[in-house]
This record gives structure tokens, sequence and C-alpha cells, in this order.
């Protein structure tokens, strides 16, 4: 994406939001179904999948490594892959733009090949960590040849020609991360163990079941799960279907939430308990979120969610809820900024490495729009009162949940709201504007 072009974006508040959509596919689920899929001998298709930039860096990787994919006319990918361990030789670094799953993930699976790839992405990218990823990835046989400061992009790493299976416990809840390893351990002969003190999104483990893997995961601790990933699978072709993501939902739900009157449906929302921590934390608030047809669908649970205008109050949110809803913070805190009360959201250390340092980006969308909010420690403390006057441009900092969140407080504040660049919404929600228009929303 070019960067220097910025395209602003300006909400106004309007009448209430109403009707019935579905939001873009998951995009956990969308990337981790492609490089399953791409490390699978045989053809598998993916339905519905997220066809946002980040996942379509994801694409291309997959493809530069050996794997075909295409795209039919109705929407349904079809992969090809290598099988485990089958990688090619990348002609050219591989770009993953401004996602840090894509990446992340990406350098698991290269780990265990015996191929020598170069990472690049943007400027976000560039600056986020990579050493975390690195660590373990290093004690399973690869070698990273090349790294900018702190193991950062551009980095060039060796896969491991015979992998070693670890026993990894994780020193920051983050799913990438472990999930990194459990690609890396598919690889590796014996046990790889992943074994975490907060247990995070569990996708990579039930979509490695699906493509038939053995893998076991169990409670440890309070909070935790063990997770134990039998090597050297013969993976089998699988079919996936993606559904509606829950961290792209927020922003359509959060807007209905605030806009009075509003009353709208999204459909076919996926409810992982791995991910509903939003939701949660909205009930408790007071929301009027209804799940009004519970299902399963491709392995995961769904529901259509019915959410109707409602007061909301302040709430403590606490610190072990963080991994369920770590996306959703710059969005929960405009629900704050309108509920009356204050809202403490504790243990956000993670915000700050995400694609902007999202603790800051949030606190000065609010401050900027005469929200009173602090930030003591890794805690976020939002005055709601009920109302946000608006008005000020906001920074987005490269970052599409920054961007999509100063837009839905715009639909809810005094004075219009301004966002400084609206190109990065496209990496994780395309079509963003467009559904919002149609739900009733005024940007423009
Ligand atoms: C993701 C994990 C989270 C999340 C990201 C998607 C995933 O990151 O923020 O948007 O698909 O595994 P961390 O694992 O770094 O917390």
């Amino acid at each position: 994406m070019d960067s220097t072009v910025l395209t602003p974006l300006t909400a106004r508040r309007g009448g209430p939001l109403q009707g019935r959509s579905r939001v873009p596919g998951d995009k956990s689920i969308s990337h981790r179904a492609l490089i399953l899929g791409a490390l699978t001998v045989g053809e598998s298709t993916v339905a519905g999948l997220l066809e946002g930039e980040d996942v379509l860096h994801t694409a291309a990787a997959m493809r530069a490594l050996g794997a075909k994919l295409d795209r039919g006319a109705d929407g349904l990918w079809r992969i090809h892959g290598v099988g485990v361990g089958g990688f090619a030789q990348p002609a050219g670094p591989l770009d993953f733009g401004n996602s840090g799953t894509g990446c992340r993930l990406a350098l698991g699976a290269v780990a265990g090949n015996a191929v020598t790839a170069t990472f690049i992405g943007d400027a976000s990218l560039s600056s986020r960590p990579m050493r975390r990823v690195l660590d373990p990835l290093e004690r399973m046989g690869a070698r990273v040849l090349d790294a900018a400061e702190g193991g950062r992009l551009p980095l060039t790493l060796k896969g491991a020609a015979e992998p070693i299976p670890i026993v990894y416990e994780p020193p920051v809840a983050s799913a990438q991360l472990k999930s990194a390893v459990l690609l890396a351990g598919l690889a590796a002969p014996g046990e790889t163990t992943v074994i975490e003190a907060e247990a995070t999104r569990d996708h990579t483990e039930r979509m490695l079941k699906h493509f038939g893997a053995k893998i076991v995961s169990k409670p440890h601790g309070e909070h935790g799960r063990r997770i134990v990933l039998q090597g050297q699978p013969e993976l089998e072709p699988a079919d996936v279907v993606v559904p509606a993501d829950p961290s792209s939902a927020a922003f359509p739900m959060v807007a209905a939430l605030l806009v009075p009157g509003s009353d709208l449906i999204l459909d076919a929302v996926m409810t992982n308990p791995s991910r509903t921590g939003l939701i949660s934390t909205l009930r408790e608030m007071g929301a009027n979120i209804e799940a009004v047809a519970k299902r399963d669908d491709g392995g995961e649970e769904v529901a259509d969610l019915r959410v109707r205008a409602s007061a909301l109050k302040g709430v403590e949110v606490p610190a072990e809820r963080a991994p369920s809803m770590i996306d959703e913070y710059p969005i929960l805190a405009v629900a704050a900024s309108l509920a009356q009360g204050a809202t403490r959201m504790r243990g956000l250390k993670e915000l700050r490495v995400k694609e902007s340092d999202r603790l800051e980006a949030t606190a000065a969308m609010l401050r900027a729009n005469g929200v009173a909010v602090e930030i003591e420690g890794d805690d976020l403390i939002v005055q709601g009162k009920g109302s946000v006057a608006g008005g000020a441009e906001v920074k987005t900092h490269m970052d599409h949940r920054i961007a999509m969140a100063a837009l839905v407080m715009g639909l809810a504040s005094e004075q219009p709201l301004r966002i400084d660049d609206s190109a990065f919404i496209a990496t994780s929600f395309p079509g963003f504007v467009e559904l919002m228009r149609g739900l009733g929303a005024d940007l423009s």
C-alpha cells in the first residue's frame, strides 16, 4: 500500500443503524486455512475466505513457496499444497504488508522446511517485534541469517532440514507465537508441546485436527492450555468454511449500541469462546446483544447477533479476559466513552506491539475528542459521560482498528470526526465503508 497518499474520511451523527449484514470472513482462520492447505498434498478448498490485503499477502507467500492457489469465479479458493516439509525455495522476498499474523505464522511454517526466505513488510510491520517468534524457532533448528535491529523485518530465515521438537512456554499470551511453534513442529519428529499460561485463540489447533493432524489440547492451571502435536503427520486435504469475523463484527455492533434507535442483525458471526470477550464485556455494560440462531459451521460455533441501541455503564475488565478480546480494546474504549461512569481495562501491555502502539493511539483518539482518559501502567481508564464532543482529526498510525473505531465514535459524537487515513481498513475489512453506509451510517 502507498502510505504516502492519505485518504481521509469523516463520520457524522445521523439516523439509526438498521438492517441485516454479514461481515467478511475471519482473518485468523483465513491465514491458517491458506497455510495448512499449502502444507497438504491434494486439493483443499476454502469458502468465505477474507479477501483483505493481509490474507492476500499470505496467499502470495504460499504461492512463492510452491503451493498452487486459485480463486474460482464462485469465490471458492482451491489450494494444491506441497506437503509438510515440501516448500520450494522462493525466488524473491515474501512481502507480508501490514500483517503480523501472516508474517509470524509463515515464519513458523518456513522454519520447518529446508528453504531460506526473506520476510519483508510495511513500516508498521517492520517496527514490530519478531524476536519473540525467532527465539523458539531457533531452538527448533532454524537460523536467522540476517535481521534488522532487535530481530525485526527485513529478516532472512533459514529453515531447518531436520527440525527439533521442543517443549515451549510462551512468555506472552500470543496465538501467533503458539501457532508459529506448532507449524514448525509439524515437520519435526515426535511431540512438540506448547504450554500456555493464558489460553489464546485456538484456531490453529482446531484446524490442524481438521486437516488430520494428531493434536491434543488440555486445560493447564487456572487459565492455560497444554497442547501436544505429533510431528510429521500426513495431512489430509480438507474443506474449510470461514465464519464471519467477530473482530470485524465488533464495529457495526458497537455502532448499533451507541446510535439511538438502532436495531440490526449481524449474520453468522463466529462465537468461538476464545474470541467472545468483547460480547461478554458489552453485556456486562448493559448491551442488548442477542444470539438469535446458534449453530455449528465448519467446526466453529456461529450465531446471528441481534444488536439494539442500549444505555451502557462503565465496568472493570479483568486482565485475564484480554486474550479473548485483544483486538477489541479500541472499539471497547469508544463504547466506554459513551457509557456512564468509568471503565478500567486491565493488562493491556500487548496492545503496545500491535499494528500501532494501540494503547497510546486509543488514548490519543479519545483525548482529542474530549474524553477523559488515563493510562496507568498497563491499564486504560476511560471516564464515560454518556456523550462525546468529537470534532477532531484522529491519527490512525497505519492501524485499521484505530481507523474503524474512530469512525464509529464519529457516528455517535456531537461534532463530525475525521480520520487522517482510511486506506488500512482494507487490510482486514474490505467493504467496511459500504457495509456501514448500507446500515445507514454517514461516512464521507
Ligand atoms: C492473531 C493473534 C493476535 C491478534 C491478531 C490475530 C492470530 O495477535 O492480535 O490480530 O490470528 O493468531 P497475538 O498473537 O500477537 O496476540
